[in-house]
């Protein structure tokens, strides 16, 4: 980890400059998209997490490891769909049970054996006895902070700080707020992410601060017995990629326990990626309740929650309703069986973590050697560069990495055939089982002509 950047600002805005320009020629026909969505599509795309500066790129085909964009660009994906592509693009054997399973019929709103199959999967790789699925991560997330809330008779909902839940009402609170509305670190103000959010339910979700447990604590006891649950992301995935310190996802369990509340994981990003059993395995702490999404998949819409007997029991006993005409879709539930069972195995994981470790390795010794401010973490399929001398702990921190630094990484990676996420610096990057060394060593070269340039 380098003390701190000795990058000159002049030289740093000349080099954004240079690649903006780049950028900008190799995109003309996503150029041209953008300006003819723009009058059907709000806003020129699908949803707002997709309207990103300086334009949207349009995407053509995804296969193995690769995308290739609507001017035939042909990149490394490290974006993969927000991290929901683990299994890669074009999958043969997702291609083959997803094709198999759409001429037998895509949908019933009954059951297949397939939701039993995949049940009994879930149930050992996340150590949590009952399931139920639904469509996306906010359903997931939407479901579990209704049961804790009907579990517990309590309204309070706590959520960390800087952390993305999907976008529902409930949660929707302090995701990315900006650093002169969220008040003093000691009581951080719940500040709504979008208009529309009814302050009744704004004031419902109290926000804390990641991998402090005196603030939980604290904010524990202010609110006694109001307090329904909190909802983890156990390594925050939004705000760049942030580990739990050692004993903090246990100190959480047991502190909310202690207060008559429950923990729910919300491994919509982590799970199946950090490591084979998601968060659950990498840091031995298993909530009371679990969100899945994304990877799970295999890249069709997906979405589950797990819990314990006890708490799962209130919807097997029909006290919540759960449901949902798309939950247990045969065509989710093929591909899903299909992506635990034969290809998101253990080995999997033994791959994520050497290429994982060339990309840390190779970051970290470009950072070094450039004098840039900053320090790659890596887990599993999971990785990021963070341009920040000292470790971020929790998004207070995360606010002061540098957004000029990401930038210039996500374009130079761009414009050298590297396909990155959108939003700069709160984005990490998504490996693939495609994933070859070449690939994960084209991100390093990229990474290195980076520091060079900036350091020259
Ligand atoms: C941690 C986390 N939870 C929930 C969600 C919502 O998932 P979805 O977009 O599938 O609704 C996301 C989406 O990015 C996420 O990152």
């Amino acid at each position: 980890m380098s003390a701190t950047s000795t990058i000159d600002p002049a030289r740093l805005a000349s080099v954004i400059e240079a690649e903006e320009a780049t950028f900008n020629e190799r995109h003309k026909h996503s150029r041209e998209m953008t300006e003819r969505a723009r009058r059907s599509l709000a806003g020129g795309v699908a949803s707002s997490w997709q309207d990103t500066e300086p334009h949207p790129i349009y995407l053509a085909e995804g296969h193995g490891s690769k995308v290739i964009d609507v001017d035939g660009n042909e990149y490394v994906d490290f974006h993969n769909g927000y991290g929901a592509m683990a299994v890669g693009h074009a999958h043969p054997r997702i291609a083959e049970v997803v094709s198999e399973r759409v001429r037998l019929g895509t949908h019933f709103a009954q059951p297949t054996e397939d939701s039993i199959a995949v049940a009994e999967h879930l149930q050992k790789r996340f150590g949590l006895p009952l399931w139920r699925f639904g469509n996306s991560g906010t359903e997931s997330t939407l479901d579990a902070v209704r049961l804790a809330r009907a579990y517990t008779g309590r309204d309070v909902l706590f959520k960390i700080e800087g952390s993305y839940h999907g976008h529902h009402d409930a949660l929707m609170v302090s995701v990315a707020p900006p650093a002169d509305k969220i008040g003093p670190y000691d009581d951080p103000v719940s500040v709504p992410q979008t208009l529309g959010l009814p302050a009744d339910y704004v004031k419902l979700t109290r926000v804390v601060p990641f991998n402090d447990l005196e603030a939980l604590e604290r904010t524990l006891n202010r609110y006694k017995g109001q307090v329904a649950g909190m909802i983890v992301e156990p390594a925050m995935m939004n705000a760049g990629f942030v580990l739990p310190e050692e004993g903090y996802l246990q100190g959480v369990k047991d502190l909310l326990h202690e207060h008559g509340a429950l923990l729910v994981f919300d491994e919509v990003k982590t799970g199946a990626t950090l490591s084979y059993g998601g968060a659950v395995e990498a840091f031995g702490v298993t909530p009371d309740l679990l969100c899945l999404a994304k990877s799970v998949g295999g890249g069709l819409p997906c979405g589950a929650i797990g819990g314990t007997d006890e708490v799962m029991g209130w919807i097997a006993d029909g006290k919540i309703d759960q449901v949902g005409t798309f939950n247990g879709n045969p065509l989710t539930m093929a591909a899903m069986h299909a992506t635990l069972t034969e290809i998101l195995v253990p080995d999997a994981y033994t791959e994520f973590s050497r290429l994982g470790e060339i990309l840390r390795e190779g970051c970290d010794g470009v950072i070094e050697s450039n004098g840039l401010a900053g320090y790659t973490t890596v887990l599993g399929a999971r990785g990021a560069v963070t341009y920040r001398a000292e470790r971020v702990r929790n998004y207070r921190d995360y606010l002061e990495v540098s957004d000029q630094l990401a930038y210039v990484n996500w374009l130079a990676q761009f414009n050298r055939g590297v396909f990155m996420a959108p939003w700069g610096k709160s984005e990490n990057w998504t490996l693939s089982v495609q994933h070859s060394e070449e690939d994960v060593r084209r991100y390093v070269d990229n990474f290195e002509y980076l520091g060079k340039a900036l350091s020259a």
